[in-house]
């Protein structure tokens, strides 16, 4: 998932009262329409299930289920992600142009290491490059008026800073498998994970001689993590020249996972990604030689400002997951009422640091610049603060200084938890988390999928792994549980046959 993305148009700025009221309106519809999905789930399970009662869900039966990975593969599963991990595809921010710069090469490598990985995948599908580096491959449906499926995921990843390497258990591009099964590296959970899933359904398909009637796209970018702008912009603008807009059954990539909490197990896509605002703060002052320095220099001054604004978090409001779970008496009793559902929401980000950042606009500092020299004032001092909003972006908290608005962009679409698409997903994640409860829920990073909004409303960021299966994404000690490589190929297995089997 995307951290900080800077090539987006500026946002126009809008009251910080108008933009609190959207996001609870859109807050109380999230909730509402988790109620209603939770309430109908049973139905869902029921036509993969048991539904042969109704001949009219006959259609809706997977094709072959379930979707199990044998156990002498886990080996070999192991080892193809632990092969892309080792082929380093860092994106830095300020990345050269592609085609003018060997600094993109590495990407050559991983295609041509996913290439010699899965040559039944490559040998049968169609494979487009986009801008260079960004591979399309689309696995021809026999029946060209069922509405195609992508499976995406991004190739790229974040840096690893060269200071934080010795802090690492194991060397990040070295993809240790330890012996509780663990797989160590940058980028092994965001994303190569559901790249080499996605790559090892179709694998396995193809194996047992699958034969789609639906086309299925795999859309796979290299600069997601630098905003997406030359791959996936240039890839759902193909596919928009293909099919036109609104043209696609269904998009998955990266997102939500499996998360296990009040006393439930979730199947959690997101079903709305949040957008983002950068809010750049420069403070110009009188330089001059250090030797005379004034009482705060300018690079003092900012530091200050920082400190102010993150001793000043935005409010927090409410989406909530919990209808459903074992909870607390008393978070209970605020749900009951939607005049105290802003109160349940305080009790939950007050609890879970994760839940506050969904539930409220963030703000993280994450650039700071300023100073040229060690015996010169600095003139000019910066500081890049991100902010992550429901819908609107907020404003005002730091109208006392200058601002510019270096990139950004808009909160996306809301995926309905209703309909052909929604049904087969939670079908689908019912067949395999028979326990669990598919409910929607809100990503706090931008994905890829932010240039593909136009071409369905069915966008699912969701790969099934369990949190506890996946951590440190974008930091130090990156790993996966093989376990949850394992599971979300098994996913994405029974969700192509699914969708392959529906009709609308
Ligand atoms: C989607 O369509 C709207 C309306 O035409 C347009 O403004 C927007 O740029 C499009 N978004 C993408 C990602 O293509």
């Amino acid at each position: 998932m995307r951290g900080l993305p800077l090539d987006e148009r500026p946002r126009n700025p809008t009251s910080l009262k108008v933009a609190l009221f959207r996001m609870i309106v859109l807050a109380l519809s999230l909730f509402t329409v988790t109620a209603l999905v939770v309430v109908s789930h049973d139905q869902h399970f029921a036509i993969l299930h048991t539904g042969r009662t109704n001949p009219r869900d006959f259609h809706r039966l997977p094709v072959q289920c379930p979707a199990q990975i044998p156990g002498q593969r886990r080996g070999m599963y192991a080892d193809r992600l632990r092969g892309a991990v080792r082929v380093r595809t860092e994106t830095f921010d300020g990345a050269p142009t592609v085609g003018d710069d060997a600094w993109y090469d590495k990407f050559y490598d991983l295609e041509a290491y996913l290439v010699d990985t899965f040559p039944d995948v490559f040998g049968s599908l169609q494979l487009k490059h986009f801008a260079t580096h960004g591979l399309l491959l689309t696995w021809k449906g026999s029946d060209a008026s069922l509405q195609p499926l992508v499976l995406m995921a991004h190739q790229d990843t974040v840096p690893v800073p060269e200071q934080t390497l010795s802090r690492w258990t194991h060397p990040p591009f070295e993809a240790v498998l330890d012996d509780d099964g663990w797989i160590w590296g940058r980028g092994v959970a965001d994303c190569k994970s559901l790249l080499v899933a996605h790559l090892s359904a179709v694998s396995e398909l193809l194996k047992a001689g699958f034969k789609p009637k639906r086309t299925v796209h795999l859309s796979f970018g290299f600069d997601e993590e630098g905003g997406g702008v030359h791959s996936a912009r240039a890839m759902a603008a193909h596919l928009e020249d293909i099919y036109g807009l609104d043209s696609i059954f269904m998009i998955v990539d990266e997102g939500g996972g499996i998360q296990e909490g009040f006393g439930q197990t979730w199947v959690a896509p997101s079903t709305g990604e949040k957008g983002s605002v950068n809010i750049q703060l420069s403070v110009n002052v009188p330089g001059g030689h250090s030797s005379i320095p004034p009482a705060h220099t300018g690079i003092g001054i900012l530091s200050a400002i920082v400190s102010t604004v993150e001793a000043n978090p935005p409010p927090v409001f409410t989406m909530c997951l919990a209808e459903h779970g074992t909870i607390d008496a008393a978070l209970k009793k605020l749900l009951q009422h939607e005049r105290t559902w802003p109160a349940a929401a305080q009790w939950m980000a007050e609890r879970n640091p994760g839940d506050a950042a969904r539930l409220s606009t963030t703000q993280a500092v994450d650039i700071i610049g300023g100073g040229v020299k060690v015996n010169a004032l600095p003139e000019e001092a910066h500081a890049i603060v991100n902010h992550r909003f429901g819908e609107e972006p907020p404003a005002g908290e730091a109208r006392y200084l200058r601002l510019s608005t270096p990139g950004g962009a808009e909160a996306s679409p809301v995926t309905p938890a209703k309909g052909n698409a929604w049904e087969v997903f939670a079908a689908t994640s019912r067949h395999l988390y028979p326990d669990a409860i598919v409910a929607p829920y809100l990503t706090t990073g931008g994905t890829d999928t932010r240039s593909f909004v136009n071409l369905t409303r069915a966008i699912f960021r969701f790969q099934a792994v369990r949190d506890k299966e996946r951590v440190n994404a974008h930091t130090v000690d990156e790993r996966l549980h093989l376990d949850g490589h394992l599971n979300s190929i098994a996913w994405v297995h029974a969700l192509m046959q699914n969708v392959d089997a529906f009709r609308e």
